[in-house]
């Protein structure tokens, strides 16, 4: 038997991912607001799961039949019994989606898994997204054993933002207010003011140019610009990207379209900027899957990814949904636009989490308290002031009033 009903030993961290360390990054010494983007890095010397090749390897086998049944059936009776509640994102396996919310868990955006796991009187909580996710889970709950499928699934923007190159950056800025993205390790967000989410940024970040406030940003490169564009804020960039929205086409996009001209295309803002340009509506997932639901338009084209096609194929059984392009001829590689990190949420990793207490997320003390005021503040200011979030999304999003 293991020790579900122990208190983890909070004082020790995961060991932070080997790869990350050999990941620094390199300054470009230009900090000047009309060269936003002043912290570049290599290409990435990935190794173990750090590598896209390996996280693939590393994805576990669809369960079919009664292989597929039993370990369902185990995982909601251990989800009772152990008083756990799952919680999925979006673009993991449809089968795990499902499973969440026909056991009372949540399916959702990075902001609404971080409030569900908040809000929800579970003791323990057992989240399939990727690292980032299961940390602030832990970050807002300590009192609660936060559990993940697999820990190595991690993400392109947490690792290429070092903690210590991020904190060497901040340093060269004090006069800055810091905000990171969600996708970042806890001991980046230890050193932010804010943390913010697809779904809030713009709102967040309006806000403080309202308030005069200049703005050091990580880690989307592409995320930052068009916030940045959208709100004119003074922001100085760090430079990361999603692996798998960078791939998205501008050019294979605009022949899509002109296959579909009555479709509507729904871009993810972690796209490159040419990709966001095209967009009739750019917006976090939940936004995504909220203009499908509402849209008048019969078609939509989806630049995000793929996994996201499932939850609205249920909502919106009569549109037709269209993926977007990640190759052809401008392509530098082939991409499925699906997250190799996402990928390796299965429903086995579930049953060991509920069975054997394996993927339990520890964060050192000081470093959790540190990072818990950037997220409480996020999560303060959307439930506080709605209407601005509502004026971001239908005012600085792109024709999202119509979707
Ligand atoms: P959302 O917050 O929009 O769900 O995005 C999370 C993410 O990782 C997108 O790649
Ligand atoms: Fe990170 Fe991109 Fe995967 Fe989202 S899709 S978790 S941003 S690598």
């Amino acid at each position: 038997m293991h020790e579900w009903f122990q208190a983890g030993p909070s004082s020790t961290a995961n060991k932070p991912l080997e790869a990350k360390s050999r990941n620094r990054l390199r300054f470009r010494m230009n900090s000047t607001v009309s060269t936003p983007i002043a912290f570049d890095y290599p290409q990435q010397d990935a190794a173990g799961t750090t590598c896209t090749a390996q996280a693939w390897a590393k994805t576990p086998p669809q369960l079919h039949g009664t292989e597929k049944a039993d370990v369902t059936a185990r995982i909601k009776k251990l989800l009772v019994e152990k008083d756990a509640a799952l919680v999925a994102h979006y673009y993991v396996d449809g089968d795990i989606q499902d499973l969440a919310l026909s056991t009372g868990g949540y399916v959702a955006d990075s902001l609404e898994m971080a409030r569900f796991g908040k809000n929800h009187s579970a003791k323990n909580l057992i989240v399939a997204g990727v690292r980032f996710m299961g940390e602030s889970a832990k970050i807002l709950n300590p009192e609660k054993r936060v559990f993940m499928p697999d820990l190595d699934a991690t993400c392109s923007l947490d690792l290429g933002c070092d903690a210590s190159d991020f904190a060497a950056f901040r340093a060269l800025h004090p006069d800055r207010t810091v905000v990171v993205y969600a996708n970042t390790s806890a001991a980046v967000k230890a050193q932010a003011d804010w943390m913010v989410t697809s779904s809030c940024a713009l709102a967040i970040v309006h806000q403080l140019k309202v308030e005069g406030k200049k703005i050091l940003w990580a880690p989307d490169r592409h995320l930052g610009r068009y916030i940045q564009e959208q709100t004119g804020a003074d922001m100085l960039l760090w430079n990361g990207a999603c692996i798998v929205h960078d791939e998205f086409k501008a050019v294979e996009l605009e022949m899509l379209k002109a296959a579909h001209p009555n479709a509507m295309v729904l871009v993810h803002p972690e796209s490159p900027q040419a990709v966001v340009d095209l967009a009739d509506v750019v917006g976090s997932t939940s936004a995504m899957i909220k203009a499908v639901v509402e849209g008048s338009a019969t078609e939509y084209i989806v630049a995000t990814d793929n996994g996201i096609l499932h939850r609205m194929r249920q909502l919106a059984p009569n549109k037709k949904l269209i993926e977007a392009p990640t190759a052809g001829n401008s392509a530098t590689c082939k991409s499925c636009a699906h997250c190799p990190w996402m990928a390796m949420n299965g429903l086995q990793g579930i049953l060991n989490c509920l069975e054997n207490a394996s993927g339990e997320i520890f964060i050192d003390e000081p470093i959790r308290v540190e990072a818990l005021g950037c997220i409480e503040r996020m999560l303060d200011f959307t439930k506080n002031h709605p209407d601005l979030l509502a004026k971001a999304q239908h005012g600085f999003v792109k024709n999202i009033g119509a979707a």
